[in-house]
């Protein structure tokens, strides 16, 4: 194992009730759903078959048990490409749920790893906010973009809000208690911006994938939220200067809907 930064030490007891054999089940089974996984892979794609490459490396960052790269070997498969994947997760138990032998499994952080290889293609699913300062954001970027082959293609599918507005509120919302760990998620405005901060040099929205309708009741679920925290993300929300398009305070809590844009970067 590498070095492992605070933050990730932080997400790893944040998340303790959840990584894991509960993995698929969480927040309503979104991860492990076909419908997300499948557009996912639609998206991708065309741009990986554009690589015009019989076989492609795949190094899938933050990506819990592998199932969407475990599913996006398979469609490779169909389309005659081969590919051979790795999985690369700050958790062991996230990492152990993966049962594919030939996958290579690495117990890393994004923010410190060096694989001393590079890659066809580097994938991502909701994990980048999970590198709550936007600084640490870049130097992941950064490091995701060393591990890439020039004409590699990373792919990220990110938890985001329409504007900066909604994501700078849902942020104070994820920040106003210990129980659910600090966020920082992506914003449909400021995606470009944080790209090229990173090196990348072209940014193209390729899909998305569903929308992710977060209630109260998945956060009592996954985080043992009590009274006292939906009452202070209520307040948060009231007392909110901005109108959020995507953050509303319901009869029993609230209401966090996510969009998850797909964003395709090349080097
Ligand atoms: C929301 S889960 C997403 C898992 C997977 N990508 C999926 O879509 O099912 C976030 C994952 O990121 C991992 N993670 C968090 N911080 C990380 C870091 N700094 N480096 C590597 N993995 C990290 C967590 O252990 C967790 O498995």
């Amino acid at each position: 194992m590498q070095k492992i930064t605070k933050i990730s030490k932080n997400n790893l007891e944040t998340d303790k009730n959840v990584l894991g054999k509960n993995w698929n089940k969480t927040y309503n089974s979104y991860f492990s759903d076909t419908t997300n996984i499948n557009l996912f892979i639609k998206a991708c794609l065309p741009h990986i078959k554009k690589l015009n490459k019989k076989k492609i490396e795949i190094l899938y960052v933050a990506g819990g048990n592998g199932l969407l790269g475990e599913k996006l070997i398979l469609s490779l498969k169909k389309h005659n490409i081969k590919s051979e994947l790795t999985l690369l997760d700050i958790s062991q138990k996230q990492l152990d749920e993966n049962k594919n032998p030939k996958t290579k499994k690495v117990l890393a952080d994004i923010l410190t790893c060096d694989l001393c290889t590079k890659f066809d293609l580097i994938i991502m699913r909701s994990s980048l906010d999970y590198i709550y300062k936007e600084k640490l954001q870049v130097k992941a970027l950064k490091n995701i973009k060393k591990h890439l082959t020039e004409s590699g293609l990373f792919i990220n599918c990110c938890a985001a809000m329409p504007t900066n507005k909604d994501r700078d509120l849902a942020d104070k919302i994820y920040a106003s208690n210990k129980l659910i760990g600090k966020r920082h998620f992506q914003s449909k405005e400021s995606i470009s911006e944080l790209y090229s901060k990173a090196g990348f040099k072209e940014l193209k929205l390729i899909g998305k994938s569903n929308n992710m309708k977060l209630t109260e009741k998945e956060h009592i679920e996954r985080y043992d939220f009590t009274k006292i925290e939906i009452e202070k993300i209520q307040k948060i929300i009231l007392k909110s200067k901005v109108q959020p398009k995507n953050i509303k305070i319901t009869k029993t809590g609230y209401l966090l809907d996510f969009i998850f844009p797909i964003y395709l970067a090349k080097k």
